[in-house]
């Protein structure tokens, strides 16, 4: 309720030609900026696990300097609490608005509260928080992992589905939106179909060297593994040395699916040691700063922005290689 008087307010400041440089609700506060009409951005990213995520970080550095927008950047290294702490200190420079990636879907109301009751603005990027009050943000920039999963599962489905198939799933870290909703997703699409069945599930943290580990793990309980699910390409490629240590060929012998289609795991799809991959759209800077420009001015967004996202075949990443941006 505060915050949508709030909006208006700031809407009607809009509407009579004043400047809205700060989200705050201390008229005299002018945002993290000092006054000047710059947007200040404090943005919290989960850490540096996988090439997509460098490649998000790139995109946001570069779309903001691109847009003028101030942006304070903090590292999370995988830790929600470092995200938290970040938040409260992004809340106490009285940044204009904030966003954040978060890297577990619970926990975030507290923070979240302090936020609004601040009068700063937050946009969800990449991953979603699980809480029952929506107002506690402004909208949530991102994928649809669940649909990631299901595309993931209808390929194997199609593909896997007339022989006896014994999955390994490596799943992203646990408690993230995308290992909750990639797992989901997946389930759903191969459910009732009698020849495909994950005979081990386990986290590898979205990280290469956690796909080799659990992979190897898997391998050795559970000799009968012949395809890989991996939440991401990080743990794939790691599943990849795993497999050809344990003497066998990715792709072939173990058969695999990812998420991502970063430029390693295309360059793995296209030299046949992946099968096929599901697309997860790193490039969230530009939508992010024109979203955040409208949130400061008091404009309405809408609630949702689902990124458009695509798969790859081996063929298909042939193509796609050379002109792939991350
Ligand atoms: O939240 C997006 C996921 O996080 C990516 O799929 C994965 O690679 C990253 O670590």
């Amino acid at each position: 309720m505060f915050r949508k008087t709030l909006v208006t307010a700031m809407a009607v400041a809009v509407a009579f030609g004043a400047t809205a440089c700060g989200g705050g609700d201390d008229s005299s506060a002018s945002g993290g900026s000092g006054g000047d009409g710059t947007i200040t951005m404090g943005f919290s990213q989960v850490g540096a696990e996988s090439g997509w995520r460098t490649a998000n970080t790139a995109s946001i550095q570069q779309s903001a300097e691109d847009a003028g927008i101030e942006l304070q950047f903090s590292d999370a290294q995988g830790e929600q609490e470092n995200q938290i702490s970040a938040i409260r200190s992004f809340i106490q420079q009285r940044v204009d608005v904030i966003a954040f990636s978060p890297v577990v879907e619970t926990g975030w109301d507290s923070v979240l509260l302090e936020a609004q009751r601040a009068g700063i603005p937050v946009i969800l990027t990449d991953r979603a928080v699980d809480s029952e009050d929506d107002s506690l943000y402004e909208t949530f920039l991102g994928s649809d992992f669940v649909e990631e999963g299901k595309k993931a599962g209808e390929w194997a489905v199609e593909n896997w589905g007339s022989q006896p198939t014994f999955v390994a799933e490596l799943q992203g870290t646990t408690g993230a939106a995308p290992a909750i909703d990639r797992q989901q997703g997946f389930a759903d699409a191969i459910e009732g179909t009698d020849n495909i069945e994950v005979v081990a599930s386990q986290s590898g943290d979205f990280t290469r060297a956690g796909g080799r580990e659990v992979m190897e793990a898997m391998l050795n309980s559970n000799p009968e593994i012949n395809a890989v699910y991996a939440h991401n390409d990080d743990m794939a490629l790691g599943a990849i040395e795993a497999i050809e240590a344990a003497g066998k060929t990715p792709g072939v012998d173990i058969q695999i699916i990812s998420v991502d289609a970063v430029r390693d795991g295309m360059q793995a799809l296209a030299d046949g040691q992946i099968n096929f991959i599901v697309e997860c759209n790193p490039l969230l800077g530009d939508q992010l700063m024109e979203l955040a420009e409208q949130v400061v001015a008091g404009e309405e967004v809408p609630k949702r922005v689902v990124t458009e996202e695509t798969t790859f075949t081996q063929e298909q990443a042939v193509e796609a290689l050379p002109d792939r941006q991350y």
